[in-house]
């Protein structure tokens, strides 16, 4: 795809989900208020958000701070949120939107997920060990389906779903899930997900573009790696912006997080220049790396391979 102005993508839903949206995870507190304002004037008009962040009560501040000064209205900022592990039983899933939408200061969300596909014991302070419980997805994904109906959700979809995952969802689910959240950059492409995904209608969007997941070794590698580092030099522009253009040229949202004002503009800085078509098969080539929580004894996934289900 060699269009150079993509600056949305369409929902099975027919909602437009903005292409570049700011990631929120791990933001320090008493920082991610000014960054989501300086977001929103730079830009800005999708913030990916979760419960589990334990940030959204700051989001909220800046997001009310935006609309009631007029910077920009709330039909023109996509906000995304995620049901974390402990509330996977139905009777939880309403509640915790709420307590989003409460915290957000907003009426409704504009997509929200299933965090994982993996549950945990309602209250439990850390999604380890003993206290995980084996999931129900279909129970709550029929909630999700009502918070759907109710409005408060104009979109829902999952997070972290393998291609087999999906698959079983499908066969039940009522509403298609109109998104799956992964981790998605160069080091970690997902290509197999990719194809599944596209052929059901389910957009995937992509966490940690710049790599910063998995720790600071694997950012280091998207950002150091050789051939992203030279397709920069080639198109004139940064490792970090080709890492998140290839995401739109893969047909992918991107997700990429900063508090420094220079980068959220630099980040945003990738809509009117492409890379070049013939450039993108050798993507493929970058060897490929992540990590994610498993347990050796509790919980439904003793390793990583069993997580996605073999398809990695
Ligand atoms: P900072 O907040 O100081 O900008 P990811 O989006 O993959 O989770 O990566 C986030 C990390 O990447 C943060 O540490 C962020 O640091 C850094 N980062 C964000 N944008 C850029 C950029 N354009 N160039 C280099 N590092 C970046």
């Amino acid at each position: 795809m060699a269009d150079n102005r993509i600056k949305f993508f369409e929902l099975n839903t027919g909602a437009k989900i903005p292409c570049v949206g700011l990631g929120t995870y791990g933001a320090k507190h008493g920082v991610l208020q000014n960054t989501v304002i300086t977001a929103i004037k730079v830009g800005y008009r999708h913030i990916d958000c979760a419960s589990m962040y334990n940030n959204e009560k700051e989001i909220g501040y800046a997001l009310k701070k935006v609309f009631s000064e007029g910077m920009v209205r709330r039909q023109d900022v996509w906000v995304t949120s995620k049901l974390w592990c402990t509330d996977h039983l139905p009777e939880d899933v309403p509640r915790a939107l709420n307590k989003t939408l409460q915290d957000l200061q907003l009426d409704y969300v504009d997509l929200y997920l299933i965090h994982w596909p993996v549950s945990a014991k309602r209250g439990a302070m850390v999604v380890k060990g003993e206290n995980l419980t084996q999931p129900d997805i279909p129970a709550t994904w029929r909630a999700m389906e009502a918070l759907y109906d109710s409005g408060k959700a104009k979109a829902i979809g999952v997070s972290n779903f393998s291609e087999k995952k999906l698959r079983d969802l499908l066969e039940l689910a009522r509403i298609t899930p109109a998104v799956n959240q992964v981790e998605l950059h160069p080091v970690w492409q997902q290509p197999k997900l990719h194809e599944f995904c596209n052929s059901k209608g389910i957009h995937l969007s992509g966490y940690s573009p710049l790599g910063s997941q998995a720790g600071e070794n694997v950012r280091k590698k998207v950002l150091d790696n050789p051939f992203v580092k030279w397709v920069a030099q080639e198109v004139g522009k940064s490792a970090a912006q080709v890492a998140l253009r290839w995401g739109l040229q893969m047909g992918h949202s991107v997700l990429p997080k900063s508090i420094s004002e220079a980068r959220l503009k630099e980040n945003l800085d990738v809509f009117n220049w492409f890379i070049p078509q013939e450039f993108l098969p050798r993507f493929s080539l970058i060897e490929q790396a992540s990590e994610s929580f498993v347990h050796h004894t509790y919980g439904a996934y003793r390793t990583l391979q069993q997580l996605w289900d073999g398809e990695i």
